[in-house]
């Protein structure tokens, strides 16, 4: 089946958060939403398909998760990235985010700290600091035109560090971490005695060939001491269903969790994510192919248009994830000034750079999961605005 993403889909009915709250993100409705990360796309046809039947059935009571839900997981884990999990050490989740919040809680105690690497999605700062644990960042730095890790820097960071929640995929840069790199972070994080988290949340929007690679594989070791939190909600535009799953590196780790979540009646999952989950894992290859190749052209048009129109902005190519990330700074405003110019002048709801970087001073995030006549008309907006500052 052929999909049509060019389609414009009125969400004033969908009770979608991204146009909802609007007005309490921008203080105006009258901006285009390209912020929360979800999809203005419709999700493929087999979960539709599924979740329908599922509503039809009128009874959502109590909800089982039968084996074939992991089953499908697993399955589309080791077909995509050659990942073998053992069944045996999987949980459900509400959200990788709960996961984080779990991590930071379960094997931290308040005070200690927790190390992140920034810019990185901000729910990152804000489970660590909600807990009362420090935040101890190892930023990634810009080398000749590119965001690199300093290793130097992450070796003295890890010595202090009791946590290490790792994004990879990485949220904003659109970075897909190679082996060697996955590799050299988490076995200093072994040396030093630091549990290593990883979100592999973006693991299946991929794009320019890149090639994602699960910390989990990369040897034996690691897999002994990692956690990794994966999801198809951000894949197949599944948020709002909120389920999840973490691979455990051992028994004794899983019960720990579990135990958590049972501490607060929090296992089982909706009456209909798991439906979703298991059309989406067994059925959605050929829906998820088209739409990173839609989301690539979309990348394709924003550069484009930008260095021809926009020169003042520059724009990166991700290698995964949906979200570009935007280099204002030859705007010459600081982040106040940006953010009130970005709503005000342009019309954009977009995320703020210092969101991610608290540090960082000029950049915004563009979520590019929309119709391209959506990102025409923010482009021209955009290129409106820059050009009354000239
Ligand atoms: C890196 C990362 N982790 C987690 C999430 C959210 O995960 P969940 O909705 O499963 O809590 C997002 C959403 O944007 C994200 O970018």
């Amino acid at each position: 089946m052929k999909y049509n993403f060019d389609e414009i889909i009125d969400r004033k009915e969908n009770r979608a958060a991204k146009y909802d709250e609007r007005k309490k993100k921008f203080g105006t409705d009258d901006v285009i939403p390209l912020w929360i990360a979800d999809m203005d796309f419709k999700t493929a046809q087999p979960i539709i398909d599924s979740v329908k039947k599922r509503a039809e059935e009128g009874m959502w009571g109590y909800t089982s998760r039968p084996d074939s839900y992991f089953d499908a997981i697993c399955d589309w884990k080791k077909r995509k990235h050659n990942w073998e999990i053992d069944k045996s050490l999987v949980s459900f989740s509400l959200g990788v985010v709960q996961t984080l919040a779990a991590s930071v809680k379960i094997l931290t105690k308040e005070g200690e700290n927790v190390l992140i690497q920034t810019p990185v999605y901000s729910e990152f700062y804000d489970m660590v600091e909600l807990s009362n644990r420090n935040v101890i960042e190892n930023k990634i730095v810009e080398r000749n035109d590119k965001w690199v890790i300093d290793f130097e820097d992450f070796e003295d960071k890890a010595k202090k560090a009791n946590l290490f929640l790792l994004c990879n995929p990485h949220n904003p840069l659109g970075i897909v971490w190679t082996e060697e790199e996955l590799k050299r972070m988490i076995d200093i994080c072994i040396a030093n005695d630091v549990v290593v988290v990883s979100d592999e949340i973006h693991s299946d929007l991929v794009f320019h060939d890149k090639k994602f690679v699960p910390a989990a594989i990369i040897s034996k070791g690691i897999a002994e001491n990692i956690i990794v939190a994966i999801s198809g909600t951000k894949t197949f535009n599944l948020a709002g269903l909120q389920a999840s799953t973490v691979v455990f590196p051992n028994l004794e780790m899983k019960n720990k969790f579990d135990k958590f979540w049972m501490s607060m009646d929090i296992h089982r999952n909706n009456a209909f994510s798991s439906n979703a989950m298991e059309a989406a894992f067994n059925e959605g290859d050929e829906w998820l192919e088209q739409v990173i190749e839609y989301i690539s052209g979309n990348f394709d048009y924003v550069n484009g248009y930008c260095e021809k129109y926009i020169p003042e902005i520059i724009t990166n190519r991700p290698d995964a994830t949906y979200l570009m990330w935007l280099d204002c700074r030859a705007l010459g405003m600081d982040n106040d000034e940006l953010h009130n110019f970005m709503i005000e002048d342009a019309g954009l709801g977009l995320n703020d750079g210092n969101s991610f970087g608290r540090s960082l001073n000029g950049f915004m995030r563009l979520n590019a999961a929309c119709p391209r006549p959506v990102l025409e008309k923010a482009m021209k907006q955009l290129e409106k605005a820059v050009k009354k500052l000239r």
